[in-house]
């Protein structure tokens, strides 16, 4: 009698957990994390033991074994393909799936799951892959502050609710492109050039694009406290001399006569 592969595939998942076999193995990572409009090259790879034919590999989506034959998003045996879903993969051991320009439904848990000498094999539970608009594309900075002194420094980070990986991030000052490219941008020995609005962006069109960040380069500290010193003194010496005149006035007004001898020396004194 000829069994149903797929009913095999179901018996031989409730007999045990497969990645505990090493022989039958699918790997790739728990979760994706993608920006809405970019590329995502999941990584995927599979075992099976020497000597047996794939016959079939199939990537398909929010379904544990890959039994429906019509939404699969990859199937070598359907002539059906979707342009943006594309198998670098092999038969022999490399699954792994390219989404390209990826859009918001493709939003899914996805599962890899191949056939050999009639037996289906799916990985466990799938690649959650979600796909996020680039509006939490954040700026973040090394200090607390937006204001750094002259010959300072200061690191920028570019961050999503995704990593970054196989991402281009593209910077910019004041709307215009910076040469530095990478999650982080380091700024050191700031000069009043530096002053600007940064922005990250995820790909080279300015699309997905961070709220801006400001820092000001201000001058010196050392410089600006030894300025504020002097002006403080100044300030000081400044209000004592005028206590002292109006000191002077009020006694010659109010006690005029040998009066006005003592308390002119009590202040001159
Ligand atoms: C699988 O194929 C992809 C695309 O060709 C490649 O980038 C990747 O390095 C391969 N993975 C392994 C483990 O060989
Ligand atoms: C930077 O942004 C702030 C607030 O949005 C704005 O007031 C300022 O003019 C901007 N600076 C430059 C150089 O564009």
């Amino acid at each position: 009698m000829k069994t149903n592969p797929w009913t095999l595939s179901v018996l031989l998942l409730l007999a045990g957990p497969l990645g505990a076999d090493p022989d039958w193995h699918v790997e790739y990572p728990d979760s994706f994390c993608v920006v809405e409009g970019s590329t995502a090259t999941i990584p995927c790879s599979f075992t099976l033991p020497a000597g047996r034919r794939v016959e079939r590999v199939v990537w398909c989506t929010n379904d544990e074994f890959c039994r429906r034959l019509v939404f699969n998003v990859y199937d070598s045996s359907s002539v059906r393909a979707y342009r943006r879903f594309r198998y670098l993969g092999d038969r022999v051991g490399n699954c792994t799936l390219k989404i390209i320009k990826t859009v918001k439904r493709d939003t899914a848990m996805y599962r890899f799951l191949f056939q050999a000498n009639g037996r289906g094999y799916p990985g466990r539970i799938g690649v959650i892959v979600k796909v996020t608009d680039g509006e939490d594309v954040k700026v973040r900075s090394s200090i607390t502050d937006h204001v750094v002194k002259e010959g300072g420094q200061v690191t920028l980070t570019c961050t999503s609710a995704c990593s970054f990986h196989q991402l281009d991030v593209h910077w910019y000052r004041n709307g215009h492109a910076l040469s530095e490219t990478g999650p982080a941008l380091h700024l050191s020995n700031l000069t009043n050039n530096n002053t600007g609005n940064y922005t990250c962006s995820l790909d080279s069109s300015g699309q997905k694009t961070s709220a801006p960040w400001s820092l000001l380069v201000g001058e010196d500290e050392g410089r600006f406290g030894w300025r504020l010193t002097v002006s403080v003194v100044l300030k000081v010496l400044w209000a004592v001399f005028l206590l002292l005149l109006a000191g002077l006035v009020f006694a010659k007004r109010s006690a005029p006569g040998p009066e006005h001898e003592t308390v002119y020396s009590e202040v001159v004194g």
